[in-house]
């Protein structure tokens, strides 16, 4: 398959980026007409960001499995659609071609009808990185319910929280996942978070691991039996409920910088045409490229990049269920040497942390078979840039820094391989139909370049988030009320003397550990979960490897009741709990107080320079209520 809509030059890159901004509806109506529709659309947007409100194609009907599945079947059945790589090396890997993906998820669609899901319905997927998650959360978007995955790595009450939030009547789970050396055991932190979930119905189970489960008679379902069933009986129902184009797909829950996380809902229609045109486009898809994402299918990444991009545009995508360090740090170039990848996509917390390895495990790997390589999800630092360019991509890879969001649906601002400029740290020029602008503190745009900014998009693009599952105003008030008129992003972005931009990081509250978003009020609520403590403050510190460290200021009852490390480990253990390990403080100071000014504001800013280290430069500290617990918490600093 060819994709006319993809740039194959600069000169190409900026007429399509002038055509989009002049012309949106016919650059956009254009690539629509690429894809499988069940009713063409004769509309194409109506928007405003007030409400918000953004609608694309809104009288076309589609389903987006046809288009990553049966549209293939036609000149590819036969070709791979997924490998997939086990988390132990000596386990027999699985290749699935684009005809046994259509079985797969028609079957396990089958089943999830025969229990009654239908469109609409919700369904929560917590699962390792195994086939089946592909299958499942392709199967769900095969009858139109709305998937909403959840992170393995996530406890059970985050898991409650986001079957509460989203009202959800199935369940998709494994017995357990294999991460690295660890057995992860899913069902029974499923179990756990059911006893608060009132709407779930049904748990399907997939067993991978043989952990030994409790099964509950009434709910649970034994996925495996029943798909074989189905598959032996010869009743798999292959028809494709047909969505309206903005029906949503799903829901992706992700912190922000206040409050529990929002479910962020994408539509069907606009996401699925705007991730695969991103793909083909940052990537430089070839028809027979094998594509090897790194991240997990319960972040947007692995949504996005991992399955409906790559299966849009009908490559072969790569499923990896372990860790880049196990069983050593060459698993990685184990995989790309094993499978000959062309493509291989992560984030920058993988490369620093093999980095740190040296160069040993890539002796007698051949990585010859990379053509592009791309990083995600947070800022990347030179020397990990150049460690990545040189050893791994030996300076024949261009490297594409794909600045995106959950609330994106796919990568916005990036080089195109090979095409369009890079530049080390800059995820540089905007793609086709993305209007990014700086603005001051006070709304104000900024015109000239070489400046830091606020980051905004003033158009939409077809995968902009609708809103925020069941609370439509929260979505107005966190990403369009900032700067009315505008998506604000929460990220500051330097843009350079070509136009190019360089994203900074995060300007409101929130976190990225190991390009893992995560809310500084979520861990102080968790911290503050602690019998012993009274209050908490949270902020973030430049981490070698992580990229973000979590710094903890916390203030204890006067009478402990027990040993400090004591106290830290049940935080620790208080944060997995209500979170999950990945959130638990790398640091946690005891204080007596917190710097807050008169109106009872802590003030981060102080926090913030205290965990990075720079002591002798924490500012104007006159407005606070209490100027000396400043001096005690630099004193106390860890
Ligand atoms: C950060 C991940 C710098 C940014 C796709 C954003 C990045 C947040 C980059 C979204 C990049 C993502 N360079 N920072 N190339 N890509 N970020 O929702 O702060 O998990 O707002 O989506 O990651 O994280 P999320």
């Amino acid at each position: 398959m060819s994709f006319p809509f993809q740039i194959q030059s600069y000169k190409e890159y900026v007429s399509a980026y002038k055509k989009s901004v002049e012309e949106p509806d016919t650059f956009w109506n254009e690539i629509a007409s690429h894809f499988l529709w069940r009713k063409q659309p004769t509309k194409t947007l109506q928007w405003n960001f007030i409400e918000p409100s953004v609608k694309w194609f809104e009288d076309g009907e589609l389903n987006i499995t046809e288009n990553c599945i049966d549209r293939h079947l036609v000149d590819k059945a036969d070709q791979t659609a997924i490998i997939w790589e086990p988390n132990d090396p000596a386990e027999k890997n699985r290749k699935i071609s684009y005809q046994e993906l259509h079985i797969e998820v028609c079957a396990m669609a089958t089943v999830l009808r025969n229990h009654g899901i239908k469109k609409g319905d919700r369904v929560c997927i917590y699962m390792g990185m195994v086939p089946e998650l592909a299958f499942a959360v392709l199967a769900c978007a095969r009858i139109g319910a709305i998937h909403s995955v959840i992170f393995g790595g996530f406890s059970a009450q985050s898991i409650a929280d986001r079957i509460q939030d989203a009202g959800a009547s199935a369940v998709i789970t494994c017995d357990g996942a294999f991460r690295g050396g660890k057995d992860i055991p899913l069902k029974s932190l499923v179990d756990e978070a059911l006893i608060h979930c009132t709407t779930v119905k049904k748990v399907f189970l997939h067993q991978r691991t043989g952990i030994p489960v409790v099964i509950n008679e009434i709910t649970d379902v034994f996925l495996d039996t029943e798909i074989k069933n189905i598959k032996e009986g010869g009743h798999i129902i292959y028809d494709a409920e047909a969505m309206k184009a903005e029906d949503p797909l799903f829901i992706l829950y992700t912190s922000g910088s206040t409050g529990k996380p929002k479910g962020v809902v994408h539509s069907c229609a606009g996401y699925m045409i705007y991730t695969t045109y991103a793909f083909v486009n940052v990537f430089q898809y070839q028809p027979d490229h094998i594509h090897f994402c790194t991240a997990d299918i319960g972040w947007v990444t692995g949504h996005s990049y991992i399955l409906y991009g790559p299966l849009c545009a009908g490559v072969t995508t790569l499923m990896f269920e372990g860790i880049p360090t196990w069983p050593d740090a060459g698993r990685f170039w184990n995989i790309v040497d094993k499978y000959k990848v062309n493509v291989l996509y992560t984030a920058p917390t993988a490369i620093r942390s093999l980095m740190l390895a040296g160069t040993e495990p890539l002796k007698n790997k051949d990585l010859s078979s990379l053509k592009v390589l791309g990083t995600v999800g947070e800022p990347i630092n030179e020397e990990a840039w150049h460690w990545y360019d040189e050893n791994i991509g030996k300076k024949k890879c261009p490297i594409v820094d794909t600045w995106w969001q959950t609330e994106t649906g796919g990568v916005l601002i990036s080089n195109l391989a090979g095409i369009t400029p890079a530049r080390p740290t800059y995820a540089t020029l905007p793609m086709p139909g993305v209007q990014p602008i700086l603005v001051n503190d006070q709304g104000e745009l900024i015109e000239e370049n070489n400046v830091n900014g606020n980051l905004c998009i003033r158009f939409p693009w077809p995968s902009i988030l609708r809103t925020t599952y069941g609370d439509h105003e929260r979505c107005k008030q966190n990403y369009f009320s900032t700067y009315p008129g505008l998506y604000f992003t929460g990220d500051g972005a330097f843009r350079d003397e070509n136009g190019f931009y360089r994203i900074t990081g995060r300007v409101d509250d929130v976190l990225n550990v190991s390009g893992h978003r995560i809310g500084t009020a979520e861990v102080e609520n968790a911290i503050n979960m602690h019998p012993d403590v009274v209050e908490s403050a949270v902020v973030g510190f430049p981490h070698d490897i992580k990229g973000q460290g979590i710094y903890a200021f916390v203030i204890c009852d006067n009478e402990l009741s027990e040993e400090l490390d004591t106290i830290r480990k049940n935080i620790h253990d208080t944060v997995s709990k209500i979170i999950g390990p990945f959130a638990k403080p790398d640091k946690i100071q005891l204080v007596k107080g917190l710097p807050k000014t008169r109106s009872g504001k802590i003030m981060r800013r102080i926090l913030r320079k205290i965990a990075e280290g720079a002591l002798d430069n924490v500012g104007d500290t006159t407005t606070l209520l209490d100027p000396g617990v400043v001096e005690e918490i630099k004193k106390g600093r860890i």
